[in-house]
């Protein structure tokens, strides 16, 4: 399943749906190859035949260290040339601090946070090796200082740790490898409900910027709406 072109491969989690599935359409109809990683595989399947384009579906349970660990090694070995990894997926917990529980609190730094830092650790020693990567958290302003953390606790401080996670890592890759942030604003998805004010298809288009990024494109930085924000 090498390329044989110059044909780049994007892995995208979350595909199946909301944000995700729309970063995937907007990719396989630009003509990157896609694989779509959602967690029901049947799911992931209905969506790639629905959409036009070179669209690919592994599995990917986030919540989970060692599922994920051997689900990552499966993908490299099927798919040994990631160049583009957006980190998509992520839950968003409604209880506040008094109520919420330090495992539930867990549960989301692992699924918005450690899950990514594991993700991110694997596919970019791979593309700063063959010297390209494009990296894009898909994070919230509800995790940055600036905005005020003021989201529900779990999100805010699992975002504010992907937030962080974002600018170390792109400190530790030279620019080849460009590793950013960015916040969708409020989007008609499962998760934003069907009041929000954006679709899915224009929260992508600043995920698909960064995607595809130039070489003289920034690193460690997070945006809205293509523009720059405070963390
Ligand atoms: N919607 C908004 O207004 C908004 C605002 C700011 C930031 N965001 C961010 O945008 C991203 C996409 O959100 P969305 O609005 O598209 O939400 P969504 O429709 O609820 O989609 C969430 C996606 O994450 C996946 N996911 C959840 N838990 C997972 C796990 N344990 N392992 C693997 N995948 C998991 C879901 O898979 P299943 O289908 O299997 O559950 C689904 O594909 C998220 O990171 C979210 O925090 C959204």
């Amino acid at each position: 399943m090498k390329n044989t072109n110059n044909q780049k491969t994007a892995l995208v989690t979350g595909g199946n749906r909301g944000i995700g599935r729309a970063i995937v359409q907007s990719l396989a109809s630009k003509g990157y190859k896609v694989i779509l990683a959602c967690r029901d595989i049947e799911e992931g399947l209905q969506v790639s035949r629905d959409i036009k384009g070179d669209v690919s579906v592994v599995q990917i349970e986030l919540s989970t260290p060692k599922i994920l660990a051997k689900q990552i090694r499966k993908i490299d070995a099927n798919f040994p040339q990631i160049d583009i990894l957006v980190n998509n997926a992520g839950v968003c917990e409604e209880r506040n601090f008094s109520t919420l529980s330090t495992s539930d609190l867990m549960y989301s730094m692992q699924v918005n946070a450690l899950s990514v830092y594991e993700l991110i650790q694997f596919f970019a020693n791979n593309m700063s090796q063959r010297g390209y990567g494009r990296i894009v958290n898909v994070s919230s302003g509800w995790g940055t200082f600036y905005e005020g953390l003021c989201g529900p606790t779990a999100y805010s401080i699992s975002k504010a740790t992907l937030n962080a996670i974002t600018k170390v890592a792109a400190q530790n890759y030279s620019s080849v490898v460009k590793i950013n942030a960015m916040c969708p604003g409020w989007v008609r998805t499962r998760m934003g409900s069907n009041a929000a004010t954006k679709p899915p298809e224009q929260a992508a288009e600043t995920v698909i910027w960064l995607a595809t990024l130039n070489e003289d494109g920034p690193s460690g930085k997070i945006f809205r709406d293509k523009k720059p924000i405070n963390w």
